[in-house]
């Protein structure tokens, strides 16, 4: 199993492993056009666990020059447990350093317990003192 950066050509592979894991946090931003963008902007932090050819994990990651941010991610079911998120949020979390910043956030559902088990054990600590509000700036539904 190998960790790389992801490209925008592995954007297919990567849609089918979320819409596997993560369909509930999707949204018009995972279109390919604003990936595309979000990579761009973000060089070389997303990354993807590939084995065998086959693209098994990927996690999306990048900063707003304060703080970084790790969406989406994800490790196909039949590969879960072998410490394959660990590497993958490991890398994205060193490339977020490597710019020069000190703290990384996710974003979890409340309901979603392994997501929550799993950056507990990674060693990201729960926030019980922020809300996160959202705002549509084109002022639609969320
Ligand atoms: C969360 C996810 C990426 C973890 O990937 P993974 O490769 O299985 O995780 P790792 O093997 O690196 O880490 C395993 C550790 O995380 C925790 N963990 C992971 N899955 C767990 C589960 N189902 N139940 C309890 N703890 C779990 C445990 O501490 C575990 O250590 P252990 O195997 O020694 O008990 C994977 O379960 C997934 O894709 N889930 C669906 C998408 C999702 O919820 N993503 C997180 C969004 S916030």
């Amino acid at each position: 199993m190998i960790i790389r950066p992801m490209t925008i050509d592995d954007y297919d592979e990567v849609f089918a492993i979320w819409q596997i894991t993560s369909k509930r946090a999707l949204s018009k931003a995972d279109e390919r056009d604003q990936i595309a963008r979000y990579l761009q902007r973000n060089a070389g932090m997303s990354q993807v666990a590939v084995t065998d050819g086959i693209i098994v994990g990927t996690v999306l990651a990048g900063h707003d020059g304060r703080r970084g941010f790790i969406h989406h991610m994800a490790v196909l079911p039949q590969y879960r447990r072998r410490r394959i998120g660990h590497k993958l949020a490991e890398r994205a979390i060193a490339c977020i350093a490597a710019d020069g910043i000190d703290k990384t956030h996710i974003f979890c559902y409340q309901n979603n317990e392994t997501g929550q088990d799993f950056w507990r054990d990674f060693g990201f600590e729960k926030r019980d003192d922020v809300y996160v509000f959202s705002y549509n700036n084109k002022r639609g539904t969320l």
